[in-house]
């Protein structure tokens, strides 16, 4: 296994400013309502659609930020986080995909291609959201009115709901395993002083 690395402050800021905000989000969905064109939102469920809303918004200004901070270093989130994107990256993931495959889980390094790729992935997802999210405020503004367009745009919204329950349960899963393996993936991540 390789040293541990460590992350750069503003990487450890957003990335707990978006797995809080995801989280929420992905919570509220269960007990939000929507508009729809037919029935009104119950007080309740009006509520907690309003909360998602502005939520959303947050998400979508922290991820913005995380996008122009990786953009500033390109090369280097290609390298962490899109590695598929270039020759080496792609040679790398099959070989890292073959020890997965063989599972000899614990010579895949924890800052390699197959979890960079895999984190990546959380974030582009993550970012559908947000964008769509974004749209979808503006559409309905300000009555919450459900024209054909935004009816169509909700739908692409919660397309890939059930793949963002997956990268957060596989995701979490992943670092509780390596916590509890003495990779202190968690505290690397999380902690303030670190
Ligand atoms: C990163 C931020 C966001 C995440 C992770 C997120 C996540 C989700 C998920 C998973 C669903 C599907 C719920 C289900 O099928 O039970 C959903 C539904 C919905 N979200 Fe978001 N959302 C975000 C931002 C926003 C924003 C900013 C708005 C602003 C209007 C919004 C409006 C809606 C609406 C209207 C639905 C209902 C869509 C439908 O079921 O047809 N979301 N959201
Ligand atoms: C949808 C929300 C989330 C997204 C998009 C996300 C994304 C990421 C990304 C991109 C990295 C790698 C950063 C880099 O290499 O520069 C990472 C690492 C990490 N994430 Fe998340 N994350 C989310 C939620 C969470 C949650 C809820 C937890 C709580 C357990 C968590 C725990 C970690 C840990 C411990 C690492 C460090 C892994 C290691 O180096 O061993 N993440 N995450």
């Amino acid at each position: 296994m390789n040293a541990p690395f460590r992350y750069p402050r503003a990487v450890r800021a957003m990335h707990a400013l978006i797995a809080l905000a995801i989280l929420t989000q992905m919570l509220l969905t269960l007990v939000m309502q929507h508009p729809r064109a037919k029935r009104p939102m119950t007080p309740q469920g009006a509520f907690y659609f309003q909360w998602h809303e502005w939520v959303g918004l947050a998400a979508f200004a922290v991820l913005g930020a995380n996008w122009i901070y990786r953009a500033a270093r390109w090369k280097q989130a290609v390298r962490r986080l899109f590695p598929w994107s270039t020759r080496p990256g792609r040679a790398e993931l099959g070989r890292e995909l073959g020890l997965f495959a063989r599972l000899r889980w614990r010579s895949i390094p924890l800052d390699g291609a197959l979890a960079g790729t895999v984190h990546g992935l959380g974030i582009l997802l993550a970012s559908e959201f947000a964008l769509t999210g974004s749209v979808l405020f503006i559409l309905l503004w300000p009555s919450n009115q459900v024209t054909p367009l935004a009816s169509q745009v909700m739908e692409v919204h919660q397309y890939l709901g059930s793949a963002m329950w997956a990268f957060l349960a596989g995701h979490g899963a992943m670092a509780v395993w390596h916590q509890l393996a003495g990779e202190r993936s968690i505290t690397r991540m999380f902690s303030p002083r670190n």
